[in-house]
């Protein structure tokens, strides 16, 4: 039976999409703050006028009022109408002006670029055969992917995650072999190497742009000697005998996840360990419908899909996989000691082995 329409729910709802609708339209002009130093600039400074940004940025005055009052309107900076004067509060600085904060966003709004500009091919593989593989994107995904992620590694994967496993730590102290597959950027592979100075690191991906970013991060943080970055995929990875295997927000976006936890079985030492970081979801679609849930189904349809269905089995698990589904995949693959070793808001920590 069809209900009749309620005017106060329509009311509700249109409001909501409005909102939704400035924070789409608001998406731009964060890449273009992000890309023109303006929030760097915002967090250092006090109140600014337009003038003094634009002077400060070599940028057009007139723009960057229109940029600030957009701002201001979206809720992301503060206005002063006294004096002209636009500023950061610190709950703002946190989002927007501190790359050291767990709640730093910036590389999120590049996935967003990314999947707007990919759209078009998403469009094309939902006629087709629905696969639009990683290496046929935007370069901003691949930095914006390390971006986003790079945050919450670098706030709980040493602090937290690693702690978490059994016996790994002392192992990684000690001088342990550990290999990171789809690697991406190598941002894991390269704060796991400058917290564990005696262990040998070596990162895969079958990306070659990416394992070129990831040798160049490396470099930069000082652990090039003790990191080897090569292309390869999730399933023939060179290497064995590894105590700790990693796979960081990788596994579901494989074609054939259950090969390469066969390899991965294959590659760790007898009392090695499979460590897969994996986005946070419940079980069934229903457990999922809150924010987290709407921007990684998002994200699924965007990238995650598409780029299992691009590979060979193409099992496409998505992004909102859930740990019943996970365990199945690696319970397959011959993993038989499975348990969820830590969990945050966005991720779960899965600890498989023998
Ligand atoms: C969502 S990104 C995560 C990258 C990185 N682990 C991080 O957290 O920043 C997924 C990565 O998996 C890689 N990938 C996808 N399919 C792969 C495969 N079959 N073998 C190896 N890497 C693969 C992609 O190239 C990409 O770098």
């Amino acid at each position: 039976m069809v209900r009749e329409l309620n005017e106060q729910k329509l009311e509700t709802f249109v409001t909501r999409i409005l909102d939704d609708l400035g924070a789409a339209m608001t998406a731009p002009l964060v890449r273009i703050g992000d890309e023109l130093g303006f929030y760097d600039v915002l967090a250092q400074s006090g109140p600014t006028t337009p003038q003094e940004l634009a002077h400060r940025t070599g940028t057009v005055e007139r723009m960057v009022r229109e940029w600030l009052s957009a701002h201001a309107a979206a809720g992301y900076l503060d206005y002063d109408a006294a004096s002209g004067r636009f500023s950061m509060n610190p709950e703002q600085a946190m989002v927007f002006g501190n790359p050291d904060s767990p709640v730093y966003m910036l590389g999120s709004f590049e996935v967003c670029q990314a999947v707007m500009v990919d759209q078009p091919k998403v469009t094309k593989a939902f006629r087709k055969n629905g696969a639009a593989g990683y290496h046929e994107r935007c370069n901003c995904l691949f930095s914006g992917m390390a971006r986003f992620f790079g945050v919450s590694y670098k706030a709980h994967l040493v602090q937290e995650w690693l702690p978490a496993l059994d016996g790994v730590v002392e192992k990684l102290e000690r001088g342990a072999h550990v290999a990171d597959i789809g690697c991406g950027h190598g941002i894991s592979t390269t704060l796991m190497a400058t917290a564990f100075p005696r262990s040998k690191f070596w990162g895969f991906d079958n990306h070659e742009g990416s394992i070129a970013c990831a040798k160049d991060t490396a470099t930069r943080d000082g652990v090039g000697a003790r990191t080897t970055f090569e292309v390869a995929t999730a399933k023939n990875f060179p290497g064995d005998n590894f105590d700790l295997v990693c796979c960081f927000d990788a596994l579901h976006d494989l074609g054939d996840p259950v090969g390469a936890a066969r390899r991965v079985l294959q590659a760790l030492a007898a009392d090695g360990t499979f460590m897969a970081v994996e986005p946070r979801a419940g079980d069934a679609l229903q457990d999922n419908l809150n924010p987290v849930g709407r921007l990684y189904y998002a994200g699924s349809t965007m990238i995650c899909t598409p780029v299992s269905l691009a590979q060979e089995v193409g099992l496409a698990l998505g992004g909102q996989a859930g740990p019943r589904r996970l365990e199945a995949v690696l319970r397959e693959a011959g993993f038989r000691s499975i348990r969820i070793a830590a969990e945050t808001p966005f991720n779960i920590v899965i600890e498989a082995r023998r």
